[in-house]
């Protein structure tokens, strides 16, 4: 694998390796020292076009972790607000010695540029690119409920999961339901129908507007983010009736499954799609999920910068 573009097209094998790599260098993490020497004297570039907050920190603390030297360029007070194209900020990367880019942006379709265009030859990791795809969170997401549902190894075969919001605007849905299929998963989706892509041809998921009836007996309910700021319209009558027919609230919770667990990818919004009671609540993974983050990096960087899981 030379770049992490998507989950649409990853091997079931690779994505394997991936959470195996991570299962091994979260071991080594929790260990006395934290830190491995493999990626010393490498340079990885956090390519940021868009706010975030965790994905930033988590893919710095990864990188980190493995001795590489991090550089990290914000659009914002860079040459980017000046208009610069993605191609010169490319070249000045490649210039500057980049090893590895991960990269955000707000078009669909800009880390597979940067990877196909030829204006580089480092490897590139897609950290969210528009309303497209998030590999990284779609892994660790996986790593997550095959840590809390199988104990932290093989697929995921069986596994009832509901993803529940906007998935019309949602990279970290699409990456979840390609993954999550790969890995033997049945995934559900469940939104109000404006918030539903019109063409869903080709998604191995189920469609069902009705949270009450899908979140029946499922082990896992992974709540999206209503994404106001990708919304040129409105979607839905109101946040309340939203919250009311979509969001996640104890008596929800209680239809799931004994041992069903409560996921979010960050940022919420308490109160509109998740109450702060679940949020903070015994069967929410989101803490850990931020936590998983890190391993699961490590694991993309460890072994698209050529590291070996026999030396792990
Ligand atoms: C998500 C993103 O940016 O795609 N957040 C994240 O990476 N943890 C989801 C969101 O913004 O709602």
């Amino acid at each position: 694998m030379k770049h992490l573009l998507s989950t649409q097209t990853l091997e079931k094998q690779d994505a394997l390796l991936i959470l195996d790599t991570a299962e091994k260098l979260s071991r080594i993490s929790d260990g006395p020292i934290k830190k491995l020497p493999t990626l010393r004297g490498r340079t990885i570039v956090n390519l940021f076009y868009e706010d975030s907050t965790r994905t930033k920190i988590s893919f710095e603390a990864a990188a980190k972790r493995l001795s590489a030297d991090v550089l990290n360029f914000s659009a914002k007070g860079s040459s980017v607000s000046k208009g610069e194209s993605l191609k010169d900020t490319a070249l000045t990367l490649k210039a500057m010695g980049a090893d590895a880019i991960v990269v955000r942006h707000p078009a669909s379709g800009a880390a597979h540029l940067l990877a196909n265009s030829g204006w580089i030859d480092a490897n590139v990791v897609n950290a969210g690119d528009g309303t497209h795809e998030h590999p990284t969170q779609a892994l660790l997401d996986a790593f997550t409920i095959r840590r809390q549902l199988r104990e932290g190894s093989g697929d995921l075969s069986g596994v009832r999961v509901v993803i529940v919001g906007d998935v019309l605007h949602s990279r970290v849905a699409r990456s979840n339901v390609w993954l999550l299929h790969t890995l033997g998963a049945k995934v559900t989706l469940v939104a109000p129908p404006t918030l539903i892509p019109n063409n869903l041809s080709g998604w191995p998921a189920q469609i069902d507007y009705n949270l009450d009836n899908a979140i029946e007996d499922a082990d896992v309910v992974m709540m999206l983010r209503v994404q106001q700021e990708r919304m040129q319209a409105s979607y839905f009558p109101s946040i309340r009736e939203y919250s009311r027919r979509y969001g996640l609230d104890i008596s929800r919770v209680n239809k799931m499954h004994k041992t069903g667990i409560v996921m979010h990818p960050g940022p919420m919004n308490r109160g509109i799609e998740i109450s702060s009671e679940i949020a903070d609540g015994a069967r929410s993974m989101i803490v850990q999920q931020v936590q998983n983050g890190v391993y699961v990096r490590m694991a993309v960087l460890y072994l698209l910068l050529g590291g070996a899981t026999e030396e792990l």
